[in-house]
């Protein structure tokens, strides 16, 4: 079969849909849905959003350059479709969410409590790129849900439900397919280099 060349758009796909958190000034707390973020750098941990600034929050990150990105479950699908159709100009979103808020320790910006991970940034540098403008942001802080922990104290996504975003359908997570590594790890040897996790 022949394959097609389409036209340049957008097709790096599925994305997280977080939901990033923020304050104004004036402590106003909004919320919206971002799919265009991503980390760019291990250390520091540095992340991005990318807002059009046409959206209400753009103003509230451009000025304080603050916000949280709140990771998205399955309990959350509803809530992160219903912050992305709706305007804060026009309604507060956590109280037609029912969503709570909890401080955060370093910025200003509340967390969502109803998330398992909650991400607090400082924007670094905004770039306009056209459509949107791209927050380069330093992690300063991070809070995972004790729910969350296996017996070991290590965080499970997979517990979390995560969902993700793709071609405007959102879906969770399917099978485990294998773990870091494991494409080059010895059968039946115990020892032996492993390979590195820094991406
Ligand atoms: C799944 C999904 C992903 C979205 N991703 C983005 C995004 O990456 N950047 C953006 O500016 N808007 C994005 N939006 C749209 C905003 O979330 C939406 O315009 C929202 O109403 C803005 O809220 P605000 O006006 O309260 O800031 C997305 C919406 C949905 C439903």
């Amino acid at each position: 079969m022949a394959k097609q060349e389409w036209k340049p758009g957008n097709m790096v796909y599925p994305l997280p849909a977080v939901l990033v958190t923020c304050r104004d000034e004036k402590g106003k707390d909004n919320i919206l849905t971002v799919a265009w973020t991503g980390t760019v750098n291990t250390n520091p941990p540095m992340v991005y959003i990318s807002v059009r600034p046409e959206r209400y929050s753009y103003e509230m990150i451009r000025s304080t350059k603050e916000f949280v990105i709140n990771l998205t479950t399955k309990e959350l699908v509803w809530a992160t479709d219903f912050c992305g159709v709706n305007s804060g100009r026009d309604m507060d979103k956590f109280e037609r969410c029912k969503l709570h808020k909890e401080e955060a320790s370093v910025v200003k910006a509340p967390l969502l409590a109803e998330s398992p991970v909650n991400i607090e940034c400082r924007v670094t540098e905004e770039k306009k790129l056209g459509s949107h403008s791209m927050f380069l942001a330093k992690v300063v802080a991070v809070h995972a849900d004790e729910e969350y922990m296996d017996e070991k104290g290590r965080f499970s996504f997979a517990k979390a439900k995560p969902i993700v975003y793709s071609h405007g359908e959102y879906y969770r997570l399917g099978e485990k397919l294998g773990t870091f590594g494991y494409s080059v790890k010895k059968k039946g040897k115990k020892k032996g280099k492993k390979p590195s996790k820094k991406h």
